[in-house]
């Protein structure tokens, strides 16, 4: 068995992990992070009882499920709910009244959104409280590569930290479990989200229409070209009229994309618009 007390990749282990991961999920490992890449390793070696991290990597070419659990360890899925108050007031006080107002003429008025890398679903969630507190009327696709995450955010039952985070005006939509140890998200509202074990490296099956694409914090660990491709794809998902929620350290300045940005009292947005 692999000594887990000194694990160090070959220059040509790590590259070839590196390659993989990228050409995979469009993830990018930089030297920096080999360490994380390397724990992660190590659990399988041990789990597996493997002498090396060559063993594992021919394991996981040519097995998609063991493949697709590699992905999803490697993903870093730190979320919260209500995580960005500027995201949430351009959400409330300019992209949804801008929307109603374009749709108000339209027979179908429901508005379609999409939360691409979803992780545990707290994103999704404060989305779908903010739109069932305004009277919309929404559906909702949350999608990740992240099957475990996946499985968290279905469930919809958060613990007492987690629940902290949500302003006291949407505690309505939380139930304390019987047990006292969770909350769980309100039926009602769990039922508007279409969860999808889904890559963006790939087109979707589900989302087209759609008025509302948030990608936050996913694409930073993308580098250029993944990430191009990535919006473009989403720039065919959406409607003609439609907004881009990205994360705050992220830009689409110098990336061959059609998207416009618009500046609001609130902060930035991309909007499509044909
Ligand atoms: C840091 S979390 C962001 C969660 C949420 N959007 C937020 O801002 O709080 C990034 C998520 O993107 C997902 N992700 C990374 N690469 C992906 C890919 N190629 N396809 C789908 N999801 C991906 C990860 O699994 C992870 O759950």
């Amino acid at each position: 068995m692999y000594n887990k007390y000194n694990f160090l990749f070959t220059k040509e282990e790590f590259l070839n992990f590196k390659e993989l991961i990228y050409l995979k999920t469009g993830i990018v490992f930089s030297e920096n992070n080999k360490i994380v890449l390397e724990n992660r390793i190590k659990n399988k070696l041990n789990e597996y009882k493997l002498s090396s991290p060559s063993e594992y990597y021919k394991i996981i070419l040519y097995n998609n499920n063991e493949l697709n659990e590699f992905l999803d360890s490697v993903t870093t899925n730190l979320t919260r709910f209500f995580r960005n108050s500027s995201h949430i007031n351009i959400l409330k006080n300019y992209v949804l009244p801008d929307l109603l107002e374009h749709k108000k003429e339209e027979f179908d008025r429901k508005i379609k959104v999409w939360s691409a890398g979803c992780s545990t679903g707290e994103e999704p969630y404060s989305i779908s409280m903010i739109l069932d507190k305004m009277n919309i009327d929404y559906s909702i696709i949350a999608s990740d590569i992240s099957y475990k995450s996946l499985l968290i955010a279905q469930k919809g039952n958060y613990k007492e930290d987690k629940i902290k985070e949500i302003p006291d005006q949407y505690k309505n939509y939380l139930n304390l479990n019987n047990d006292e140890k969770f909350y769980n998200i309100n039926e009602r509202i769990k039922k508007k989200i279409a969860f999808d074990y889904h890559n963006l490296k790939n087109k979707s099956q589900l989302c087209y229409n759609m008025d509302i694409v948030f990608c936050v914090n996913v694409l930073i660990y993308f580098d250029s070209k993944s990430k191009t491709e990535v919006i473009n794809n989403f720039y065919e998902t959406m409607n003609n009229y439609s907004y881009l929620f990205i994360g705050h350290s992220e830009t689409l300045i110098n990336l061959n994309t059609k998207f416009k940005m618009i500046n609001t009292e609130w902060g930035f947005i991309y909007k499509k618009y044909t």
